[in-house]
């Protein structure tokens, strides 16, 4: 099976092969989070799964330069949708997640914040005794893995923070604000550091498991949060300002965009700019659990959002079932069909089982998540080809993968899919340098670097779905 197991991923390869280019305009931190680091904004929350707004700038203004409505079926922090409206364009958010859900709302919020007020209720909280003024009412409720997260008079400023908020703040989006600083600043005041795909532990933290990582200086929660209040303080003077007088507000849905997409009208959307979460295991709610579980969510809330993301992680369970109750037959079946039409991830899923059987895989759900992965995307890609006006473009960051030595091309069988669905693919962008394997994985398989992309997709003036 070796030899022949490329077969169809090199006619995939050979289909798409000109439209691979390394475009020297992009690099990784144009792409990443990286490029937001010293605006405004970005600074309160670091959501280091975002892009760069530089980017969003850079695809409007080359591709379609013209305003129009721009959606993000998969919005996290907003950086599209805020780019976008920067450049005069209507924006649409869809997010599954709550945290991005804060911070585009808590951006929103911001505009309509009075400077003054913000500034006045800083300084009558500078030296406030926090701890006094906690209230058992606003305590954490703590989930098994968030517990001992936060060293315990730390953690006890931040309730009574909380509460006085609560209490003494009556006018809504100013307390809003404050307490959205308390959120931003979880992380500096834990005992946590979020890690690549992890959430690692300080080993000060009282947990049963020690590990040998130590983060440095755990900043007190009155220094983090004066700091914090400040630099929002700051940014809305300059910035926020700005903005607020003068840009569009984006519209945002909190859902799944798999339920969310096939309800907007057809035709309505002139750009789509988005990055769905990778085919990489990496498992948000993990991540960012202790946010989680600041804004209220329980275990089960949180099993409940984890099944709902994009398929990402191998705990993801197959959605088949509910997509079909989402569709007429007749649609269901012909986005089903393009699905199975795939032969290059046959192929890949085909190897994948064989791996599986032969336990050569470190999780038996790698194939069930691969699968799963580009059946959700196969929905998403015709409800985007769908809602897209005639001459509308789709931009999509992602990046390819690879599962035990195999090459996963997420780009090529993507844009297959698009194509399907009545898109051209104009580009397949990579970036200058593309995603690194761990060394090991180099050594262990011998194989060059995955592709980092950006892929350009065009709904035709004449194709009819
Ligand atoms: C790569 S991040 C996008 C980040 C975004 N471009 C930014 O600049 O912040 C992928 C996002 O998709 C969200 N997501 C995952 N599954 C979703 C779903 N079914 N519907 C909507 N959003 C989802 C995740 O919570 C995450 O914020």
């Amino acid at each position: 099976m070796t030899d022949r197991s490329f077969i169809a991923r090199d006619i995939l390869y050979q289909k798409f092969k000109s439209k691979i280019i390394n475009n020297p305009d992009l690099n990784r931190s144009l792409v990443s989070f990286q490029a937001n680091k010293n605006n405004p904004f970005y600074n309160w929350f670091k959501y280091r799964e975002g892009f760069s707004e530089k980017l969003v700038t850079y695809l409007l203004k080359n591709l379609k330069p013209e305003s129009g409505i721009m959606l993000d079926p998969f919005s996290g922090s907003g950086s599209a949708l805020f780019a976008a409206n920067s450049l005069g364009w209507k924006s649409i958010g869809i997010e599954l997640l709550p945290i991005g859900i804060n911070i585009t709302r808590s951006r929103i919020g911001a505009y309509s914040i009075d400077v003054n007020d913000f500034q006045r209720k800083i300084s009558e909280i500078e030296d406030l005794n926090f701890a006094a003024h906690y209230d058992a009412k606003y305590a954490l409720n703590h989930l098994k893995i968030t517990r001992g997260a936060f060293p315990e008079l730390e953690e006890k400023a931040l309730i009574g923070y909380l509460s006085y908020c609560h209490n003494f703040i009556q006018e809504d989006r100013l307390r809003d604000l404050f307490i959205y600083a308390a959120f931003c600043i979880l992380e500096e005041i834990s005992y946590t550091r979020k890690d690549g795909q992890y959430l690692r532990w300080d080993n000060r933290a009282d947990r049963p498991q020690k590990s040998s990582f130590n983060k440095g200086k755990i900043t007190s929660f009155r220094e983090a949060i004066l700091k914090k209040l400040h630099q929002i303080n700051t940014d809305l003077n300059r910035d926020i300002s700005f903005e607020k007088k003068y840009f569009p507000r984006p519209i945002l849905y909190q859902g799944s965009c798999l339920d969310i997409l096939p309800a907007l009208p057809d035709k309505t959307i002139d750009f789509v700019i988005t990055s769905p979460p990778y085919l990489n295991r990496y498992d948000y709610t993990r991540t960012y659990a202790i946010e989680l579980m600041f804004l209220g969510y329980g275990q089960a809330g949180i099993k409940n959002l984890r099944q709902k993301m994009l398929s990402c992680t191998v705990e993801n369970k197959d959605k088949k079932v509910y997509l079909k109750s989402l569709y007429c037959e007749s649609d269901f079946n012909k986005i089903d069909d393009i699905f199975n039409s795939s032969t290059a991830l046959q192929e890949i899923l085909l190897i994948l089982n064989t791996y599986k059987q032969a336990k050569k895989l470190n999780n038996p759900n790698i194939p069930r998540l691969v699968q799963n992965y580009f059946y959700e995307m196969c929905f998403i890609i015709y409800e985007l080809a769908r809602v897209l006006q005639d001459g509308g473009i789709v931009a999509m960051v992602n990046d390819n993968v690879r599962y035990a030595g195999e090459e996963i091309p997420v780009d090529l069988i993507l844009s297959e899919m698009a194509e399907s669905f009545g898109l051209t693919t104009k580009y397949i962008w990579t970036l200058a340098k593309g995603k690194g394997n761990s060394s090991q994985q180099m050594r262990k398989h011998g194989r060059s670097e995955v592709r980092k992309c950006i892929y350009i997709w065009e709904k035709s003036k004449l194709f009819c779905q």
